[in-house]
């Protein structure tokens, strides 16, 4: 990588300069579903946009660049991607995940990769050996860190020691702090996972995801599953999700800023319980957090006394949005249990911590002191 981060947000590592053709700073929305082809065997290297289009593999250059991989590929949300990667899995090969994911990572795992003979088993990663789960069907072993919602911090070194050791694939899905803080395949992961609808995008207003690997095999696999089952983004989201990420190291920055200022005014509140926010310093996954990352993110999950007051809370904030998702420029808060958990069974929402008490913060860019103003007003 020659470029520093802030420089491959808009360059990526500078392999397609459309600038040297028509001068265009802003990269070209390449709106077409076909390409044109100057004889027989003669493509312009694009022959059909669900293959490939200029503006989807611009934006994948520029995100593998950010993550250190040899290829990303960018599809039309973050369950897309996670979707396409488990068509590298056969029958009966197993996969062990952590416990505590997105809600949509769940149903994905337990109403389709099951129904596709897939083996899942959801350990506690923190607290658990997995030696003991690991067979020689195991294939793969697959986590979010920090986790969505309960923000624990898990080890990427550690399990990228015994995905090598076992042989098997490291998958982690990195949508919580970004490639601008965080990049698993440096500390031996194989497989990156993005939900780019959140941090990468960056504006609430597009979806899209991405799969980043260095790994040849699954480089291959995954260009020809994504040609095949058509999920690849669309060229002008692509083009969305491009500009978002020319700005993600100043929202990131600003949005951490935010964080840390609500994490400490909750936690001196007295209807709030408890504050998950791994840049605590007293917070559990603190030295891990601080030894694999470079800043601890925006998300903040708390526990309020009750679920009057979590209701109050959602029902009274004007400024912030009641509203799932995260990562964007605007202050938004979520109800796991009805939301982004709702379809997950009781019984593991309750063993991960996931009450009707929990909710979840991801803190914008807006002036901190409003931020401020609105949680005084909303807890008065
Ligand atoms: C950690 C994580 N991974 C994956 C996803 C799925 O992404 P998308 O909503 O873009 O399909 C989400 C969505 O909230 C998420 O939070």
């Amino acid at each position: 990588m020659s470029y520093e981060i802030e420089t491959r947000c808009l360059y990526g590592n500078g392999e397609i300069f459309e600038k040297e053709l028509t001068g265009a700073i802003s990269f070209p929305i390449y709106q077409t579903a076909t390409f044109a082809h100057k004889g027989v065997g003669r493509s312009t290297g694009y022959d059909y946009t669900r293959l490939q289009n200029p503006t989807r593999e611009h934006l994948e250059q520029v995100v593998a660049s950010l993550e250190g991989g040899t290829s990303a590929f960018a599809f039309s949300s973050g369950m897309a991607a996670i979707t396409a990667l488990f068509e590298v899995f056969q029958p009966g090969d197993h996969i062990i995940a952590d416990e505590d994911l997105y809600g949509g990572s769940i149903r994905l795992f337990d109403n389709i990769s099951r129904k596709n003979g897939l083996k899942l088993t959801r350990i506690n990663l923190l607290t658990e050996d997995i030696e003991q789960y690991i067979d020689s069907s195991t294939k793969a072993i697959f986590f979010e860190t920090p986790t969505n919602p309960m923000m624990n911090v898990i080890d990427i070194a550690k399990y990228a020691e015994v995905a090598k050791r076992h042989k098997l694939l490291l998958i982690v899905d990195n949508t919580f702090l970004s490639p601008y803080f965080q990049n698993p395949l440096s500390l031996g992961a194989d497989v990156v996972i993005h939900s780019g609808t959140k941090f990468l995008a960056g504006h609430n207003d597009t979806l899209s995801g991405f799969v980043v690997t260095n790994n040849p095999e699954i480089e291959e696999r995954m260009a020809f599953i994504l040609k095949t089952v058509g999920s690849g983004l669309a060229p002008f989201d692509s083009w969305l999700v491009l500009r978002g990420i020319k700005t993600l190291p100043l929202r990131l920055e600003r949005q951490q800023e935010n964080a840390f200022l609500l994490a400490k005014w909750l936690r001196d509140n007295p209807r709030v319980k408890k504050v998950y926010y791994p840049g605590f310093e007293d917070s559990p996954g603190y030295e891990v957090i601080k030894k694999q990352a470079s800043g601890f993110g925006s998300m903040i999950t708390f526990e309020v006394d009750s679920v009057d007051t979590a209701y109050h809370i959602l029902e009274n904030v004007r400024l912030i949005h009641f509203a799932e998702s995260l990562g964007g420029v605007e202050t938004l808060i979520t109800y796991p249990v009805t939301q982004t958990h709702a379809d997950v069974p009781e019984e593991i929402r309750l063993k991960n911590g996931i009450t009707d008490r929990i909710l979840r913060l991801s803190v914008g860019v807006e002036n901190g002191r409003d931020l401020i103003e609105e949680f005084e007003r909303v807890f008065a």
